[in-house]
C-alpha cells in the first residue's frame, strides 16, 4: 500500500516509520526543509530510542521517503493522514488551523479517490470539518473520510505502535473500513470499528481517564500521608483487581507531556461547548497542578520553610523518561517555585538540560548526577531514569552538604532511606526524618 504523512512531529514520523516497516511505501511530508533534509539522512529530529535506526533500515530498503512536496506525496497513495499539530488555545481548546491548513492544500492536489485520516488529536466533528474544506478545495468528493487515533507513548512510541493493543478505525464508507483494516492486518491487533465522531472522542476519553486515574492515585496518596498509609502498596493491593488493573497507579508529582494536559483541557472544553459541564476532568486537572507544589512544600517542611541560598539538585527535568521533551514537564513550576524561595536549583537530565534551559529562566544545569549533588543541601528527584534510579545513596549522601531527599517518584524505599540516614520524603509514604551531615 502507499501511504502519505502530513507532518513529521511524534505521531506522524513514528507512524510512518513503522507502517514502512510493515511492508507499506510511505513519504511523509513537512514544511521545514531541514528536518526533511535531517531525515532523509535517517536522522530523527526527536529522540525517541529505536526510531533513528528503524529509519534508517526502512530508508535503506527503499519504503520510506521524506519531501516538502505534498503532490509528490499524494501521488498514487491510497490513504493521506493528517498528523500535524494541534497546540492548545488560551482558553484551552484546540488550535485547528496547521489541520484545516493541510486539508485545504490535500483538497488542491486530490485527482484520484484516497481516504483521507486524521491522526492527529482533534476535537469531535474535526472529520466533518476536513471533509467540507477538501470537497470545497477539490471541487469533488472522490474521498472518504476517515479518524485513526494514536495511542503511543513518547519513549516506547516504537514498541507502542509495533504491538498496539488496538487499532480504532472511524470510518463513513465500506471501502474506507477496508482498505483501513488490510493496512493495519499486520500489527495483528483488535480493530475497534465506528463512526469518524466515536473514534474521535474515544481518543479524549482514553487520555482523560489514565489522567484521572493518575489524579485519583495522587489524592489518595495525600490522604495515605495524613492516616499513615502507604499508596505503592494500596495501588499494588487495587492494581490486582482485573476491573481496575494496576497500570497508571503511581503517584508522584502529576502528569506532564504534550497530550494529557492538552486533552483533558480540550475535552472540557468541547464538552462545555456542547453544554456539558465535565466536572471530574475539571478536578483532575486541578488536583494535577497542586500536586506539582506538593514536593516544594515537603522541601520547606524539611527546611523550616526557609530555603533561601540552598543549593537544590534536581534530578531529572523531562515529564517522563527516555524523552527530551519539556511541554508541561512538572519540573518547569517546580523550579520556578524554588527559585520564588530564593534557593539555587541546579537541574540534571540525561538528554533534556538544552530544552530545559530554553523554558525555565536562568536554569543552572550540571553535566552529571555527581556534579549536581556535589555540595547540594538536598536532592529533589523528579524524573525516574534508570540513571538516577541506579543512583548510589550512600556515595551521594557524602557528596552532599545536607542527607536530605525529596522524590517525587517514590522511587526509593524509606527504610533504606533511614538506614543510609537520610531525611526522606515521597509521595503517599511515611517520611523519615534521618540525621543531616552538618545540621
Ligand atoms: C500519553 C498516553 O499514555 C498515550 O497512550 C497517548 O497516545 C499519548 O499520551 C498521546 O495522546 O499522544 P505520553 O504523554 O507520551 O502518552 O506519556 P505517559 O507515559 O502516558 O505519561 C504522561 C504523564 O503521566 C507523565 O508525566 C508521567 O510521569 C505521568 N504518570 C504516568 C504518572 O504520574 N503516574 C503514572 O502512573 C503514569
Amino acid at each position: 500500500m502507499k501511504i502519505c504523512v502530513v507532518g513529521t512531529g511524534y505521531v506522524g514520523l513514528v507512524s510512518g516509520v513503522c507502517f514502512s516497516d510493515i511492508g507499506n511505501s510511505v513519504t511523509c511530508i513537512d514544511i521545514d526543509e531541514r528536518k526533511i533534509e535531517r531525515m532523509k539522512m535517517g536522522e530523527s529530529p526527536i529522540y525517541e530510542p529505536g526510531l533513528d535506526e528503524l529509519m534508517k533500515k526502512n530508508i535503506n530498503e527503499g519504503r520510506l521517503h521524506f519531501s516538502t512536496d505534498l503532490a509528490e506525496g499524494m501521488e498514487g497513495a491510497d490513504a493521506v493522514y493528517i498528523a500535524v499539530g494541534t497546540p492548545p488555545k488560551e482558553n484551552g481548546e484546540a488550535n485547528l488551523a496547521f489541520v484545516d491548513k493541510v486539508a485545504e492544500q490535500i483538497g488542491e492536489n486530490l485527482k484520484d479517490y484516497k481516504v483521507i485520516v486524521t491522526k492527529s488529536t482533534v476535537p469531535v466533528g474535526t472529520g466533518k470539518r476536513v471533509k467540507a474544506i477538501i470537497e470545497k478545495a477539490a471541487g469533488h468528493s472522490n474521498f472518504d473520510i476517515a479518524s485513526n487515533p494514536e495511542f503511543l507513548r513518547e519513549g516506547s512510541a516504537i514498541k507502542d505502535t509495533m504491538n498496539m493493543e488496538r487499532a480504532v478505525i472511524g470510518v463513513e464508507s465500506a471501502k474506507a473500513e477496508a482498505l483501513l483494516k488490510e493496512l493495519h492486518a499486520p500489527f495483528n491487533t483488535t480493530i475497534v470499528t465506528a463512526d469518524v465522531e466515536t473514534a474521535e472522542m474515544i481518543k479524549y476519553a482514553a487520555n482523560a481517564f489514565l489522567a484521572t486515574k493518575i489524579s485519583f492515585i495522587n489524592e489518595i496518596a495525600n490522604i495515605c500521608e495524613l492516616v499513615g498509609a502507604d499508596v505503592t502498596k494500596v495501588a499494588e493491593g487495587m492494581g490486582h483487581d482485573n476491573r481496575i488493573g494496576s497500570a497508571f497507579l503511581n503517584a508522584g508529582i502529576g502528569y506532564g507531556g504534550s497530550c494529557f494536559p492538552k486533552d483533558t483541557s480540550a475535552l472540557v472544553s468541547i464538552a462545555k461547548q456542547a453544554g456539558y459541564d465535565f466536572k471530574i476532568v475539571r478536578d483532575v486537572e486541578y488536583v494535577n497542578k497542586l500536586q506539582r507544589f506538593k514536593i516544594v512544600d515537603k522541601l520547606l517542611e524539611a527546611y523550616d520553610n526557609n530555603i533561601a541560598n540552598k543549593k537544590i539538585a534536581v534530578l531529572g527535568l523531562a515529564f517522563k523518561p527516555n524523552t527530551d521533551d519539556m511541554r508541561d514537564a512538572p519540573s518547569i513550576e517546580i523550579i520556578e517555585e524554588l527559585q520564588k524561595h530564593g534557593a539555587h536549583p541546579v537541574g540534571y537530565d540525561p538528554v533534556a538540560a538544552e530544552n530545559a534551559k530554553k523554558v525555565i529562566n536562568n536554569l543552572k544545569t550540571a553535566d552529571s548526577v555527581e556534579e549536581a549533588i556535589q555540595n547540594a543541601d538536598a536532592i529533589l528527584l523528579l524524573t525516574d531514569w534508570d540513571e538516577i534510579k541506579n543512583l548510589d545513596v550512600a556515595k551521594a549522601g557524602k557528596a552532599l552538604n545536607e542527607k536530605i531527599m525529596i522524590d517525587g517518584r517514590n522511587v526509593f524505599d524509606p527504610g533504606f532511606m533511614e538506614n543510609q540516614g537520610f531525611y526522606y520524603a515521597s509521595i503517599g509514604r511515611k517520611t523519615v526524618n534521618g540525621k543531616r551531615v552538618t545540621s
